[in-house]
């Protein structure tokens, strides 16, 4: 079944986002921070080693946020990585704080916006950051404001792409109204798939899907549909989860996390899977 390639993740193929090609399995750098996502990780040195070999692996779209630490994630990155690979393309976030472990709120406000911005060039070593998303649309402020925001500061340089994350489908268009956008990024996996009409809106405007809890933070691995199919065709749960999602559209762009070096090569391995259409249907 797997072909033992050196970058097993570039068998999903490719995808855009805007003018750049990424690899269609990325990684999700969330989990690289210590426990409730807060603070430094158990080990930094595997942590380092963990985020070069996602890298090694294949997967040349790494997922990241200032609220992941807060800002450990973005740093354990510029620290593993940085000068980067010019075929690495690095998506963060703003528009989340953290004022406890247990706690993500919303600020989309436009002076919070740019100073996130400017924290995270500063830790990523960067100068313009190639996929700069909204993490989730503010209650208490205007989305347009939030957006139009964002569309200044690509204006003036510091952001190549705009993405967004957390939104519905009248919220994609409305942002599409204010600035190009390339990618969405919401929770979606085989078994919490409540977004499909946002993932068809992505499909009709021909931009990236990033799907969040690919692997249902654990839970999508326990669906038995998903342990048979494991079983069937030797291959982990996750494997299948993974290929479900890239078998499920060409513009899906899954960024599964791990802090584990084994479950890092198990993921990228899924890239090589290609599921039957008999499978797909036992899953659908
Ligand atoms: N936009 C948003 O609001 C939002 C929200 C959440 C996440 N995200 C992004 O989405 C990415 C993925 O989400 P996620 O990391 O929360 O969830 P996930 O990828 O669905 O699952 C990660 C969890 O599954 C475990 N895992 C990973 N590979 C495994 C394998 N092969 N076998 C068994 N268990 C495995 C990990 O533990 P181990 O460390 O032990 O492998 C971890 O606990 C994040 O890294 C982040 O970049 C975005």
């Amino acid at each position: 079944m797997t072909a033992n390639t050196a970058r097993p993740a570039a068998a999903a193929g490719t995808t855009a986002l805007g003018d750049l090609t990424v690899n269609r399995l990325g990684f999700g750098a969330m989990r690289v921070c210590g426990a409730d996502i807060w603070g430094e990780p158990r080990d930094r040195v595997v942590t380092r080693q963990v985020l070069r070999r996602a890298y090694e692996l294949g997967h040349t779209f790494f997922d990241t946020a200032d609220s992941y630490g807060p800002h450990v994630s973005e740093t354990l990155i510029a620290e593993a990585l940085y000068p980067y690979p010019k075929d690495l393309v690095i998506g963060t976030k703003g528009g989340l704080v953290r004022p406890s472990p247990k706690e993500w709120v919303a600020c989309g406000r436009p002076d919070h916006l740019r100073r996130a911005l400017d924290g995270s060039l500063k830790r990523l070593k960067l100068e313009r950051i190639d996929l700069y998303q909204l993490h989730a649309p503010d209650p208490y402020v205007a989305f347009a404001e939030s957006m139009t925001t964002l569309a200044d500061m690509q204006r003036a340089g510091k952001i190549r792409h705009i993405g967004i994350s957390n939104v519905t489908v009248k919220q994609l268009n409305e942002a599409r109204s204010i600035a190009p956008i390339v990618s969405v990024q919401n929770q979606y996996n085989i078994e919490n798939r409540a977004d499909e009409d946002v993932l068809l809106a992505c499909e009709q405007a021909g931009i990236a899907f990033i799907p969040w809890y690919p692997l249902g933070a654990g839970k999508a691995l326990r669906a038995a549909s998903v342990k048979r199919i494991a079983a069937r065709l030797r291959v982990t749960p996750a494997q299948v989860a993974l290929a479900w999602l890239l078998a499920r559209s060409p513009v899906m762009l899954p960024i599964p996390g791990t802090a584990s070096l084994r479950h890092l090569a198990e993921n990228a391995a899924a890239a090589e899977i290609r599921l039957l259409e008999a499978d797909v249907a036992e899953l659908s």
